[in-house]
């Protein structure tokens, strides 16, 4: 093992036993310790999930980066192992970057990510040059290989940057062939994600360019990921500094699915509808897994790269995932749903009906936390006029809170953390346009003490937010401008899996 990778692993376990687990999520993976962004490498190995993630130990802040990682038998319990990766070698010297995982024939697991080297140019600035590196392990400790780089800019399509080419997505395809998808800057063009193909996971070529940006969507692309779904074949991927399109891409990073047809023989993609993956703040990079019992699951960064350098180096870890999301398709939509074993954390639960609303802002006893799964459905008052808004205010306090509203006149759903105690002239509020019928609109809201992700009509639309104001902030409120009623139905999550009560490394 590499003094670098040693090194990270004393450190981790060193500090990362030191936080407590009620400082963290209860079931969303955060980092063993210090930074954590994308999730990599996300696997089902001998009978575990396994969640890798990019990692940097030593600070809550991006540094070089390593592959943290976590083991999991249902997405919610997460166990963490010691990294698996450092840059320690010549061609990943400045970084191990995104990428991914799978079982290799042998049965071993095989780890395909980015190197970044650092080069100086002829003008004298300096560049990272990215190449796709191999490591196998089993499940612990992983070896880097001996032939690597495997992909270099050789392997580039005419056009192609060496400066920005990574986060391979490998899966298997037809007839014992492997698949790799991975993105590229492509001149003039942005973001292009190109397929390579391989028969002994070792040599892979370039079949060519799956999807060309054209600098529709933001500019360069990163975290490709491509697989098939209710009858279409759907090419996720996260753009960077993206213009907004009326209620589609927010300014900024993002996600964003394409829906449509892979031509297997031509080796292209054919689009046929586009959209913003999640409508809130803070969800990048997904990777999905197909679960052994044919689930497709998305997991992404819930984090924004334009907001997540705010805090100070005191905060013991930073950046955390989303929920798992069981993906399905209907009418033409990528539908996101929380991962069904969520379910198993469901405790005390309260229900109100028909809840009358006019002008008013209330509480109702038992709905308070910040580890909740709260389904609403609002009405209209079919005696009078539509109302104007419905809000419902949670990790509130007399100075605190935390707001979804909703504006059945405009269609609109909003997202606002401006009063979450953040003290940055930043983005606190998003909008999404939302289906609705007079009024009616479905809401799952599922809080984690440090986050909301808000699934509207059974997961048509998700928004997502970290927010992190004090957890003494524990009230839940709700108000109407105008006359409605609604109907809640909201658990308390709680945990009484056995690792809660371990102590060392478990996060819960
Ligand atoms: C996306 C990303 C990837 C890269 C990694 C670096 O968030 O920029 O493209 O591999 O993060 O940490």
């Amino acid at each position: 093992m590499s003094e670098e990778l040693k090194r990270a692993r004393e450190y981790e376990a060193e500090f990362g036993s030191r936080i407590s687990a009620a400082d963290r999520p209860l079931f969303h993976l955060s980092p063993y310790a210090g930074w954590m962004n994308d999730p990599n490498g996300f696997s089902f190995y001998r009978g575990k999930y396994h969640m890798f993630y990019q990692y940097y130990p030593y600070d809550s802040h991006w540094g070089p980066m390593h592959w943290g990682h976590a083991v999991s038998a249902d997405l919610l319990h997460w166990e963490h192992l010691p990294a698996a990766l450092a840059p320690d070698r010549p061609y990943d010297h400045d970084g191990c970057f995104s990428g991914s995982a799978v079982t290799a024939p042998d049965g071993r697991q095989m780890l395909m990510y980015t190197g970044v080297r650092k080069e100086v140019q002829p003008d004298g600035s300096i560049r990272d040059v990215q190449t796709q590196n191999l490591a196998f392990g089993d499940g612990i400790d992983y070896e880097k290989y001996d032939g690597n780089p495997v992909l270099t800019e050789d392997d580039l399509p005419e056009g192609g940057s060496r400066f920005d080419f990574r986060d391979p997505k490998m899966w298997p395809c037809e007839d014992g062939r492997w698949c790799m998808a991975a993105v590229n800057d492509h001149f003039g063009e942005g973001g292009e994600v190109l397929l390579y193909e391989s028969r002994d996971l070792l040599h892979w070529t370039l079949m060519g360019p799956l999807v060309t940006n054209h600098n529709r969507i933001g500019l360069m692309w990163e975290c490709p990921d491509l697989f098939s779904l209710d009858g279409y074949d759907v090419l996720l991927a996260s753009a960077q500094d993206m213009l907004p399109k009326d209620f589609e891409y927010h300014n900024g990073n993002g996600t964003f699915y394409l829906l449509g047809h892979w031509d297997r023989v031509k080796g292209c993609f054919h689009t046929e509808v586009d959209h913003a993956a999640d409508y809130g703040i803070d969800f990048y990079a997904p990777q999905t897994i197909l679960t052994p019992d044919g689930r497709r699951v998305m997991i992404g960064w819930m984090q924004n790269w334009d907001t997540c350098n705010l805090h100070t180096s005191s905060v013991p870890w930073f950046g955390q995932m989303s929920l798992p999301r069981e993906l399905s398709i209907r009418d033409g939509i990528l539908y996101q749903q929380p991962l069904r074993e969520l379910e198993s954390l469901r405790k005390r639960n309260v229900v109100y009906r028909d809840v009358h609303l006019v002008d008013r802002e209330i509480r109702l006893e038992g709905v308070q936390g910040r580890t909740l799964d709260m389904t609403l459905e609002l009405e209209p008052d079919d005696e009078s006029p539509l109302y104007h808004r419905f809000a419902i205010r949670f990790a509130k306090s007399e100075q605190y809170q935390t707001t979804v509203s909703f504006r059945p006149h405009e269609s609109v759903l909003k997202i606002d953390r401006k009063f979450s105690g953040s003290r940055r002239a930043v983005i606190h509020q998003r909008r999404a346009k939302v289906r609705h019928r007079d009024g009616r609109l479905k809401l799952r809201l599922i809080l984690d003490r440090f986050s909301c992700e808000v699934f509207v009509n059974d997961g048509e639309q998700v928004l997502s937010m970290v927010v992190s104001t004090d957890l003494s902030a524990q009230e839940v409120s709700f108000f109407a401008a105008g006359s409605m009623r609604f109907h809640v139905s909201a658990y308390e999550l709680a945990d009484e899996h056995p690792a809660a009560a371990e102590a060392g490394n478990s996060q819960q």
